[in-house]
């Protein structure tokens, strides 16, 4: 879709371990590329162990993680006429890194096989992928990597930042301790928090109670959905998952309600 006026949306997904990111951060995109209302659309991975583009049935081979390899390799074989070549042409090296569908296009951050921290590189790439995503209208990020190195790495403002979380206790203090390292500590920057609770079953009430106790909205509920289980199981992409999924369905609430309207930079 073109616009005439481009604004951005960043969505950034995180949560305790295994609670659903990436299976939510695949419907998300799907629910998006339904509504017709995303624009260009481009889809981060920010986890090293790379489980989006298996969810979204598509094969990814190069990351941000060979770009920083190649940078630092570079600096330690110390020739400086490589390196000056190589920061001329790191914004390309990023684009290349680039997956490109007909719907959307996929950034992979990958890992790094270079030990120690690279504040400098990471500054610079970070850039890069700041003029790239200028290229889009809508970011989601599956932010597996932690709101820390989300911010060092990624992106430092979002606009919706989405708290995915299970039915457990122990689901329920990391949206309470991930809220107050937003609230009060200021990792990231966001406009909008809230929790959306993964593998809902017939516990509404006190989900939504736990939430007032912590303070957060409740961007959505999304139900158990056996068939989620079963493409997982057969490793069927999500984005092919049945129209009448009913956690599918969930998301699609959530895009009408939290994101479509969203108001943008
Ligand atoms: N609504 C749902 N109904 C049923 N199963 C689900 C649902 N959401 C996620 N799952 C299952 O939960 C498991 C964990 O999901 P997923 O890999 O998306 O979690 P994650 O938060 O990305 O994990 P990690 O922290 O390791 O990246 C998967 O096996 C997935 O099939
Ligand atoms: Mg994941």
């Amino acid at each position: 879709m073109i616009r005439a006026n481009r604004h951005k949306r960043v969505i950034a997904v995180c949560g305790k371990g295994g609670v659903g990111k990436t299976a939510f951060t695949a419907m998300l995109t799907r629910s998006l590329l339904e509504s017709q209302k995303a624009g260009d659309l481009l889809v981060i991975d920010a986890d090293p162990a790379m489980g989006l583009p298996n969810t979204l049935g598509i094969q990814v081979e190069k990351t941000i993680g060979h770009v920083r390899d190649l940078i630092i390799n570079t600096a330690r074989a110390g020739i400086g006429e490589d390196r000056v070549d190589l920061s001329s042409r790191l914004d390309y090296l990023v684009l290349e890194t680039l997956y490109e569908s007909d719907d959307y296009a996929f950034l992979a951050m990958g890992r790094t096989d270079s030990q120690g921290c690279f504040c400098s590189v990471n500054d610079l790439l970070k850039k890069s992928i700041r003029i790239l995503s200028e290229r889009f209208d809508t970011i989601v990020i599956d932010g597996e990597a932690g709101l820390e190195q989300m911010n060092r790495q990624v992106m430092n403002m979002v606009d919706l930042l989405i708290i995915l979380s299970d039915t457990s206790t122990r689901g329920l203090q990391t949206v309470e301790h991930i809220t107050k390292m937003v609230t009060e500590d200021h990792v990231i920057d966001c406009t909008q928090l809230g929790v959306v609770f993964n593998r809902v079953i017939n516990n509404e009430l006190l989900l939504t109670q736990a939430a007032e106790r912590i303070g957060i909205e409740v961007f959505g509920m999304v139900p158990q959905d056996q068939s989620i289980v079963h493409y997982d199981l057969i490793g069927q992409p999500l984005t092919e998952l049945p129209a009448d999924s009913l956690a599918l369905s969930a998301i699609r609430d959530f895009v009408a309600n939290h994101i479509v309207q969203l108001d943008c930079r």
